[in-house]
């Protein structure tokens, strides 16, 4: 389904209040920045990123690093208000309209709530309504410094700005949300005309509500039903409330899908997870970016998981992954670490103290414990004896060890690599392996164990 449709975001706005190195919009919400979540709406709406503009300031520190390759940018140097930043926006505009977008979104970088639904039913609204501009609007206890949405015999024909509001228009409940549909023929035409002529000076991008009433087109007011659309975060007080009202959103969701958090403390599900049926999460897990988790599992307590792919019926206790595919069944923890890179098989056992690094195990293999596997490719049904270490770095290149299905390597045993373990060898407890292991052969390179009789009579006890 073709919209044709495009959004411009605002992200110039500094943010003193939230005390940061970066950028307001990068602060993030559940381990994703604010921007990303308004950029992925807009994407589930149906826009491609060439479609998106992003308004920047001239020192926008840290917001490149989050746009998607084709984003377009624009900059507004000086900060003269949100009129003044879509006009910024201008060429964008001229190029979205050559090229037949006809519906032009504009939304907060910093207001990350709003979802692709609330965006499509908008935007039906104003195309069903024929409006030069909708407002999204929202019906709240507290209307503070919100822009007023108001009303002359029940139409709406402006906005009015806390700051130059009178008594009556202040005690007005529906806010203006701070995201728009606007026709793009009339944004480009009205944007030159916006004065700031105002208690703050600014060039407010509201006042195209008023512009258009006084042209005798229509200004539509889409009321949404949930008013938590409207809220930004301009302080990190402001940003823990968001992430409490996100975090909720995504609990109630898993619960829906029947995955069980019988008791959520310290649980941070990212937005972009999906986690199958009957699988379980314990206290203290965090699961982040796109990482899908199957059915029947148990993941936690205190696990940390990030960019993975893992299958059903797997247990997960106490451990970090990331950036890693785990199969069906397998067994990791507690206190294990998978490392980007690594493609574990079916019913694989990764246990206690034991680290995995950019390697490939096959089904039914076992790492039971205190072993360290990096650039390695084991194959299937081996057995890791305890405190097995690959020895990948010889301190200015890293070497790959390969381990053939069914071979038995004893406990403190250095596979040196670059080297190879045959199918089905045997490598005696401690030896350390320098050359290839044949298929079936017995590797033992140890030095042979002494007695002397008595000798430690009168020592040790
Ligand atoms: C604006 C609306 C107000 C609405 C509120 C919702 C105007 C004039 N007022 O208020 O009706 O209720 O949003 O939150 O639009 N920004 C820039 N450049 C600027 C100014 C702002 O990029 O020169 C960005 C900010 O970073 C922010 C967004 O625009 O992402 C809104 O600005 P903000 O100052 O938070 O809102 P107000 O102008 O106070
Ligand atoms: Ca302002």
């Amino acid at each position: 389904m073709d919209q044709q449709i495009a959004a411009i975001l605002l992200a110039a706005g500094d943010g003193k209040r939230m005390n940061s190195s970066h950028q307001k919009v990068c602060c993030e919400l559940l381990g994703k920045p604010m921007l990303r979540w308004v950029l992925d709406a807009c994407c589930k709406a149906g826009m491609k990123p060439e479609d998106t503009c992003v308004v920047l300031s001239s020192e926008p520190r840290g917001v490149c690093e989050l746009l998607p390759d084709g984003c377009a940018t624009a900059v507004q140097a000086e900060r003269r208000g949100t009129g003044h930043a879509v006009r910024c926006a201008l060429p964008f505009l001229q190029q979205a309209a050559a090229r037949g977008i006809d519906a032009v979104a504009v939304l907060c970088g910093d207001a990350p709530l709003i979802d692709e639904a609330v965006l499509l039913d908008s935007l039906a609204f104003h195309r069903k309504g024929g409006f030069a501009v909708t407002a999204l609007t929202a019906n709240i206890s507290d209307p503070g410094r919100y822009g007023r949405i108001v009303r002359e015999n029940g139409r709406f024909v402006r906005i009015v700005e806390a700051a130059d509001a009178s008594e009556k228009e202040l005690a007005i409940h529906e806010i203006n949300a701070g995201a728009y549909w606007f026709s793009i023929g009339y944004l480009i035409d009205a944007l030159p005309l916006l004065q700031d002529t105002n208690a703050q000076g600014e060039y407010y991008l509201t006042d195209l509500v008023g512009l258009a009433s006084a042209q005798g087109k229509t200004a539509g007011a889409f009321c949404c039903p949930d008013d938590r659309v409207a809220l930004g975060a301009n302080s990190r007080r402001e940003l823990a409330a968001l992430n409490r009202i996100a975090r909720g959103r995504i609990l109630d969701r898993l619960y829906d899908q029947g995955v069980d958090i019988p008791l959520s403390d310290g649980v941070m599900i990212g937005p972009d997870v999906t986690v199958g049926r009957d699988t379980q999460i314990l206290p203290g897990c965090q699961i982040l970016g796109n990482t899908v988790i199957g059915e029947g599992c148990i993941i936690g307590p205190n696990t940390r998981i990030i960019d993975c792919t893992i299958g059903d019926n797997c247990t997960i206790d106490s451990s970090r992954l990331a950036e890693s595919h785990v199969g069906s069944g397998v067994r990791i923890g507690p206190f294990a670490q998978l490392r980007p890179g690594c493609k574990i098989a079916d019913t694989v056992k990764i246990g206690n103290f034991v680290e995995v690094k950019n390697s490939t195990v096959g089904e039914k293999t076992s790492f039971a414990h205190l072993t360290y596997i990096g650039d390695s490719d084991f194959g299937e049904r081996i057995n890791v004896g305890c405190g097995v270490v690959t020895v990948n770095y010889d301190g200015l290149h890293k070497h790959r060890t390969t381990v053939g299905d069914h071979a038995f390597i004893g406990c403190n045993v250095n596979l040196i690599a670059p080297v190879t373990v045959g199918e089905g060898a045997y490598v005696a407890a401690a030896t350390t392996v320098t050359e290839d292991v044949r298929p079936d052969a017995l590797a033992i390179g140890r030095i042979r164990q002494r007695q002397l009789a008595g000798w430690a009579r009168g020592k040790t006890k």
